[in-house]
């Protein structure tokens, strides 16, 4: 049985104390023991929002990690630095990353390597573009992304990852891919899993969905087999509507 992780990615928005009511607002009341909430604030605020989600069933993560402990890196946060902020996620390789930062497959992968070790659980995010899409090409550069990030992580290893799919072509565009469109790339990553891991791990690791994620589409999302959570971003930063997909309706 997977555990649904619901996860937003507030992205570069929100000032400390903006962050800290919408930490509140979401945090209010909540109450599941049937899914896993995380709210990944910015850099800046997580401090407050720690606070905030302290003794709640909120989990906090960060949208991005250096990958050494400490060092000469100018502007970069290091994994002992989010650990000793309470993090235990870390969202790794998110498109925008990778189109405005140049992040590539073998950098992701030295990230999530040390994720692990420092014992974070990184949200490795893959997905295509719409023109990698449109050429038929999908498959092979989301399964290509999977393998290279992977390079070297072990099964154990395996237990704290999670992968969100997220085509780059449904962020924040409004234009979500169909959930039988997205079930069917989720089953050919959990296929690749099994081919790396063996299907035992391939059938405990969590495959989220991201891209548009609303709370008029997340249940039906939600329904799919292969479909163990989002990795939502704009609908996040609105208190009544991250808690709307929160509240998704379970069917199985
Ligand atoms: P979106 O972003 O929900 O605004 O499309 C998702 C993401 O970038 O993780």
């Amino acid at each position: 049985m997977r555990l649904p992780l619901i996860a937003g990615n507030w992205k570069m928005y929100k000032t400390v104390e903006e962050a800290r009511s919408l930490a509140q607002a979401v945090a209010d009341d909540l109450r599941f023991d049937d899914r896993e909430v995380l709210i990944c604030p910015p850099f800046t605020a997580l401090q407050a929002v720690r606070a905030v989600v302290e003794g709640t069933p909120l989990a906090l993560g960060a949208q991005n990690m250096h990958w050494a402990e400490q060092g000469a890196y100018t502007g970069e946060i290091s994994p002992l630095m989010l650990r000793d902020l309470g993090c235990s996620y870390v969202i790794l390789g998110h498109s925008e990353r990778r189109q405005y930062f140049g992040e590539d497959d073998a950098l992701i992968n030295r990230k999530v390597r040390s994720a692990l070790e420092h014992g974070l659980r990184p949200i490795l995010c893959v997905g295509e573009t719409k023109a990698q899409r449109d050429a038929g090409n999908a498959k092979t550069v989301v399964l290509g992304q999977v393998r290279l990030c992977l390079e070297q992580v072990t099964a154990e290893q395996m237990h704290s990852l999670v992968i969100a799919y997220e085509p780059v072509w449904a962020i924040g565009t409004g234009d979500t891919a169909t959930p039988a469109d997205a079930q069917e790339m989720h089953e050919a990553i959990r296929n690749t899993l099994a081919d790396l891991y063996g299907s035992q791990v391939a059938d405990q690791v969590r495959i989220q969905y991201g891209g548009s994620v609303k709370p008029d589409n997340i249940d039906d999302l939600m329904a799919q087999s292969d479909i163990d959570g989002a990795l939502v971003g704009g609908a996040s930063l609105k208190a009544g509507d991250f808690r709307r997909i929160v509240a998704f309706e379970r069917r199985s």
